[in-house]
């Protein structure tokens, strides 16, 4: 590609850059342009356009990407507006240097923060819940059992035995209408995303609307597989339906049952409408379960995939009620779209491995992963409740929500904790790791947000005795 940021002969992290932008350029022309922004403002928070890097001109860019001069100009002027970009007159644009590169939008879901005194970010479930007993009695039951034949290569949809083990618990637990035959086994949501991607690309759609806030997986996965992402704005009941009809995509990713971050359950109305719309676009849902089984005050919201099969991809792993380390998940498209999401498995991997997926389809069938939920649940529950009453005694005024489901919350803290970067920088400095909801937005709000201090607090990893410890020193960070 032509244009390099100054001092960069052409290839490195800066010129793959300007690659990553291109499934952006080539997306429907309505949203081309949002589009674009959406991957600039994502190239510069992940860090992959490193702070003080010169942008190509406009219309070097616009030549190269083949898009239009005033889309790459627009993008660069919103960009500078957001703080992204700076520019200076007649000196060109580049990368500021006070964005987010140091703290990144946040890919690390998982907490790692080993030296941290308190660890609340969200992401992960306690890991050592594993049932380690169940799992190994498992795995001696089927390297006993399993015959020769099925440690061959497998079904690329998965093994047949384990597929009709999911489709009892899918349909029992969440409602899903699920047909073993079209249930393919894969590596947890992340693969599910990654061949979605390629059947939507495959399709000639070249962007997918995601959820804003929401993971900050997608977007990384969708360029791999040539779609950018469209961030949507999530409201009280769900995406909200006219910036989805206005964005012109056919597909959009969402999560009904327990919206992340933000921890709302789709509305019913809501429902309808996605739907609705769906249907209207000859386009598709794709519902992301990710931790659809962890219901607390309220009955379980069924999921989307069981009103409308032939117009949702349902996908949901293990990662969030065993260890996302077994990497194992399932995905369950719509008739029509089968048979290339199955071939696309087949070339990916040739399928899933077969003693591992053996393992777990006994490990359903003997009722160990309905125990292992029951006990998840409880100990869960027991953390959440600790988590708010902590919240309550030291951080008066805060409001707690989405509390009823999932393995995190979102604490508003009154606006005497702010601003948000000050609270950062205090919390971060008595050891406390936490995610500001802020991380998980594409669209930065504005600078001073009336809402004063959020934050996306994960407690199911934490042990019940150091949550309230862990917020007491948040708490005494903050006002110190
Ligand atoms: C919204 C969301 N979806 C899915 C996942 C899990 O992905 P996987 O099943 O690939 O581990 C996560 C992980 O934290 C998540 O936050």
């Amino acid at each position: 590609m032509g244009p390099t940021p100054s001092g960069d002969p052409g290839e490195g992290p800066a010129s793959a850059a300007w690659e990553l932008l291109l499934p952006a350029a080539s997306a429907p022309a309505r949203t081309r342009g949002r589009s674009l922004q959406a991957a600039l403002r994502e190239a510069v928070r992940s860090g992959r356009l490193a702070p003080g890097t010169r942008l190509p001109s406009s219309r070097d860019l616009a030549a190269d990407l083949g898009v239009s001069r005033g889309l790459v100009t627009e993008a660069y002027e919103q960009l500078t507006a957001e703080g992204y970009l700076r520019s200076g007159r007649g000196s060109g644009t580049w990368v500021g240097a006070a964005v987010r590169a140091a703290e990144p939008r946040a890919h690390d879901l998982a907490p790692r923060s080993p030296g941290a005194r308190a660890d609340f970010v969200p992401g992960t479930p306690d890991l050592a819940l594993f049932p380690r007993a169940a799992w190994a009695a498992a795995h001696r039951g089927v390297l006993a059992d399993l015959p020769h034949r099925e440690l061959g290569y497998p079904d690329p949809r998965g093994l047949p035995r384990l597929r009709t083990a999911l489709a009892e618990l899918l349909a029992r637990r969440r409602g899903v209408v699920a047909d073993p035959e079209r249930i393919v086994v894969v590596s947890g949501v992340a693969q599910a995303t990654t061949l979605l991607g390629f059947a939507l690309h495959g399709r000639g759609m070249r962007a997918v609307g995601v959820e804003d806030p929401g993971s900050p997986q997608h977007d990384a996965l969708y360029a791999s597989a040539g779609v950018a992402v469209v961030p949507l704005p999530v409201d009280d009941e769900g995406v909200a339906p006219e910036p989805l009809r206005a964005s012109g995509v056919r597909a959009v990713v969402t999560t009904p049952a327990h919206q992340f971050p933000t921890g709302i359950a789709y509305s019913a109305r809501r429902r309808t409408e996605l739907l609705d719309w769906a249907r209207s676009v000859d386009g598709i849902v794709l519902e992301d379960d990710y931790d659809g089984d962890f219901r607390y005050d309220r009955a379980p919201v069924g999921a989307l995939q069981g009103l409308d099969p032939d117009h949702v991809a349902y996908t949901g792993s293990v990662s969030k009620s065993l260890v996302p380390g077994l990497r194992l998940g399932w995905l369950l498209v719509p008739e029509s779209w089968s048979a290339e999401v199955v071939e696309r498995k087949r070339t990916m991997d040739l399928g899933h491995p077969s003693l591992d997926q053996a393992l777990f389809a006994r490990f359903l069938e003997r009722g160990d992963y309905d125990r292992q939920l029951r006990r998840c649940q409880r100990a869960y529950r027991d953390r959440r409740d600790a988590l708010v009453a902590a919240l309550d005694a030291h951080f008066p005024g805060a409001q707690v929500s989405g509390i009823a489901a999932g393995l995190h919350v979102i604490a508003t803290l009154p606006r005497r904790y702010g601003p948000e970067e000050r609270f950062l920088a205090r919390v971060a400095a008595a050891g406390v790791a936490v995610r500001p909801l802020s991380a998980y937005a594409h669209t930065p709000a504005a600078p001073e947000g009336s809402e004063g201090v959020r934050l996306v607090l994960g407690y199911a990893h934490v042990p019940p005795a150091r949550i309230a410890a862990g917020v007491r020193l948040m708490a005494e960070a903050a006002t110190g």
